[in-house]
């Protein structure tokens, strides 16, 4: 019933979906991202740290299989902070822990910093998962040794490397204090609040020098002055390590501080959001309130490698669209979808 490879998805799985076919391009080449070379990791002009190619995740239960991702196409450059949004249910957290290789793919291609995912060994995962990756997860108790303190949280990642004690102590004292809570260094998990436990948890997931930091629903359990601050947090490690970080958030306050939204919809991408210019340039100077009370982001819908276009529930409503069938013209180099 499900695809064996990523051919056969794209040729007719995917085509069943219901979505709007729009030809944009009469050149298009459908392969022109995921070129493989000879290595089989994908060829690209950009500095893709993540590239996710008619992703698919099946879950089963019994006998009920449940499509988490259908399809998804995705490049993150290096060096980017982006949020994702969506739904609950609509596939935020699958794609962050296939991403973080703590689960497979059903179907489709997944590249982090040139390692194949799929074709991964569970040892190579293991491997990737403890050099590439760190995760901060939302509930802070998921992130840190209860009978730990602060440094010895930090430090704890550090045993597999082959440093000093003293080493070792520098190295977490020095990320709890570009993290800004290095006061804390002694105290343990329950002497500390919400936010102070999830600065403590970046501090950790950044102790190995990960390539790339997801967070699922960081600020989910702190108030919004807390939210503020572990997102300003985000921002400076992105801005001064350059690491590239994927946030998962229901959070619009945090949303809007990023130049990257990308939202998911039934386990694919929707549509993306990129921040204007010259908010970006302004961004250290604003406020959450500023910047939602002005339109700072651009809204695009994605075109997929088979030229698809999802469109929202919202837009066919406003259009008068209530059967699958749409009329698609092209009008002054413009493409019109109506009824
Ligand atoms: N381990 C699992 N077994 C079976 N179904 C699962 C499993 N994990 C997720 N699902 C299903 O996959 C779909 C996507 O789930 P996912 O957790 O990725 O959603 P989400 O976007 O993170 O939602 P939320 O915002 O509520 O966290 C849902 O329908 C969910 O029920
Ligand atoms: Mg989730």
């Amino acid at each position: 019933m499900y695809p064996e490879n990523n051919n056969e998805m794209n040729n007719e799985y995917v085509n069943n979906e219901a979505v709007a076919p729009v030809y944009a391009e009469e050149n298009y080449v459908a392969d022109e991202v995921t070129e493989v070379t000879e290595e089989g990791a994908p060829e690209a002009e950009k500095d893709n740290i993540l590239v996710c190619d008619g992703l698919v995740k099946i879950y089963k239960t019994d006998d009920v299989e449940v499509l988490a991702l259908q399809g998804l196409e995705l490049e993150i450059e290096r060096g980017e902070l982006v949020a994702i949004i969506g739904k609950s249910g609509s596939g935020k957290s699958t794609l962050l822990n296939m991403i973080g290789g703590l689960e497979k793919p059903t179907a489709g291609r997944l590249y982090v910093d040139g390692n194949d995912l799929f074709a991964m060994s569970e040892k190579g995962l293991v491997e990737y998962r403890r050099k590439s990756v760190g995760f901060v997860w939302q509930n802070s108790g998921q992130n840190l040794f209860p009978y730990f303190t602060a440094l010895q949280n930090v430090e704890a990642p550090l045993y597999f490397d082959h440093m000093s004690q003293k080493e070792r102590r520098a190295k977490a004292m020095g990320l709890l204090k570009m993290i800004g809570i290095d006061h804390r260094a002694n105290s343990y998990p329950a002497q500390m609040s919400g936010g102070e436990q999830q600065r403590v948890a970046i501090a950790v997931a950044l102790a190995h020098d990960p390539k790339i930091l997801l967070a699922d629903e960081p600020t989910g359990a702190v108030d919004s002055k807390t939210s503020n601050m572990i997102q300003d947090i985000f921002r400076k490690i992105n801005e001064e390590i350059g690491i590239t970080i994927i946030i998962v958030t229901h959070d619009l306050s945090l949303a809007n501080k990023v130049s990257r939204v990308i939202m998911i919809s039934d386990g694919k991408i929707s549509t993306e959001k990129i921040m204007k210019e010259k908010y970006r340039q302004q961004l250290d100077n604003m406020t959450t309130e500023s910047l939602a009370a002005v339109e700072s982001h651009e809204e695009y819908s994605i075109l997929d490698k088979a030229r698809r276009v999802q469109l929202s529930q919202d837009a066919l409503e406003m259009a008068g669209i209530d059967s699958n069938k749409v009329r698609v013209e092209v009008k002054d180099g413009k493409i019109i979808i109506s009824k």
